[in-house]
């Protein structure tokens, strides 16, 4: 019994020379890659969607204030990342580090919360994409019929763009890390240009009477609005996923979480203080407010450029999240926690192939055939967790392997990652009931995975307890 218990706790060893290790996947990305990835994960539904609702129905113009509390608690959460990722590395990321600090069962619960975060942001993502595509062959005189727009229960039999777009993007995942890199850059371009030509354009129509009422729903809607509007930041976790493609992970994964975070925080707070200065915020409540205020501001050609950066937007968000689902599901199957046969990699290709395609077709059902579209909260809580487990990590860690080597510190230990915990946390007791009856429905189930399946299974278990 006692030795049962004591495998739920048991830590794997820290490997200080981990980014030295040949996994079989192919170190191909540099420091630049790695931030245009974590730009590629972060800036898509959020801003482009996200942020019209919560400012017309939580946070009015204090939207901005949302954004930098939300982007308060991603800081310190990217350190945390940034300090495990180069002291223990792996393509497993939180549950990596989870592994190494606090034990199996804890790596499990976190590993199965990252496949729920980055599984369903896919499909929801992919619902939201079907939309503006749908909007783009309408433009072009093609109507698709409603029996493949929507999912059953909703009038159709398959919401067939947002599963097709799932699939095309898994066989670009499978087919290269490198490939996916590069058009993950030139995605990232377009919405670049798309948000400068927004800002370029917003800067000269700001009203600052749209400003007034600054907080309309008082403190307590300004922090709801940050529990949503932080699904806008999630998706610089995702880089860590890469610490075996990394050429130099040690010194280019902190870059790439920190400078993708850097960037799109400031992007973020800018375009929240400008759209919600060129138009009164309870109008902001639309599918596409970013694009639609161009529309108001009679900028049609800025409007369909802003169209086009969110479709790309929302195309590299669940390009990067895929990558990230298919490197952590990597990681447990070869700790046999999920079936080895994932554990695998194509020998010209060197990705998971196995993996990749099980959950992209996965996915691409969920998205097809659900109205998942709606829970981007649930991404928010799962998402919230992992990061309060790493800050907690790096403070753990500290004391129990003072004596590893940390190419990055995060300043200020322990004090910020604590920090870091309780705003993380916080934002998870700002989310409705409902997203955490859900989360823990997924938890429970992933228990039950764990207790009849993974735990009899697992590498460590078996390697000598
Ligand atoms: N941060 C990503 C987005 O906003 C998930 O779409």
């Amino acid at each position: 019994m006692s030795r049962a218990v004591s495998q739920l706790f048991r830590t794997k060893p820290i490997n200080a020379d981990h980014h030295a290790v040949d996994t079989g996947l192919r170190r191909s990305l540099g420091a630049l890659d790695l931030t245009l990835l974590g730009i590629g994960g972060i800036i898509g539904a959020g801003i482009f969607v996200l942020t019209g609702h919560a400012a017309a129905t939580q946070a009015g113009p204090a939207i901005v204030v949302s954004y930098l509390i939300a982007g308060l608690a991603c800081a310190i959460a990217a350190l945390a990342y940034a300090e495990l990722a180069a002291m223990i590395g792996g393509c497993g990321s939180a549950y990596g580090y989870a592994y190494a600090s606090m034990g199996e069962l804890i790596a499990w619960i976190i590993g199965w919360d990252l496949i729920l975060e980055y599984g369903v942001a896919t499909s929801a993502v992919a619902i939201g994409w079907s939309g503006y595509f749908n909007n783009i062959l309408a433009a072009a005189g093609i109507e698709l019929p409603e029996l493949l727009r929507q999912p059953p229960g909703a009038g159709g039999l398959i919401n067939l763009p947002a599963a097709g777009i799932v699939l095309l993007l898994s066989v670009l995942l499978a087919l290269g890390v490198k490939e996916s890199a590069r058009t993950n850059a030139v995605m990232v371009f377009v919405k670049l240009l798309a948000i400068g030509i927004f800002v370029f354009v917003a800067l000269n129509r700001v009203e600052p009477a749209n400003w007034q009422p600054f907080m309309p729903f008082g403190w307590a809607g300004t922090i709801q609005g940050a529990a949503l509007i932080f699904f806008a930041y999630i998706g610089f976790d995702a880089v860590s996923t890469a610490a075996d493609e990394a050429r130099q992970p040690q010194r280019d994964l902190p870059i790439g979480i920190i400078g993708s975070l850097l960037v799109c925080t400031l992007i973020y707070i800018l375009v929240a203080g400008l759209l919600t200065g060129v138009a009164p915020y309870a109008t902001l409540n639309t599918a596409s407010p970013v694009a639609e205020v161009m529309l108001k501001l009679g900028y049609p050609w800025a409007a369909g450029l802003i169209a086009a950066g969110a479709i790309a937007g929302l195309t590299s968000v669940m390009l990067v999240l895929m990558y990230g689902l298919s490197r952590v599901s990597l990681a447990m199957a070869r700790d046999r926690l999920l079936p080895p046969v994932f554990s695998s990699l194509h020998p010209k290709t060197q990705t998971p192939v196995r993996v990749i395609l099980a959950a992209g077709v996965l996915m691409a059902l969920i998205a097809g055939l659900t109205p998942i579209g709606d829970v981007a909260e649930l991404v928010n809580i799962g998402t919230l967790a992992a990061f309060v487990l790493v800050c907690a990590g790096v403070v753990v860690l500290r004391f129990t392997r003072p004596e590893v080597r940390r190419p990055f510190r995060v300043p200020g230990s322990p004090l910020v990652p604590l920090v870091g915990v309780l705003a993380c946390f916080w934002l998870m007791v700002s989310l409705p009931l409902v997203t955490w009856i859900r989360f823990f429905i997924w938890l429970l189930l992933g228990c039950a995975v764990y207790f009849f399946y993974s735990r009899k299974r697992s590498t460590l278990a078996r390697s000598g307890l």
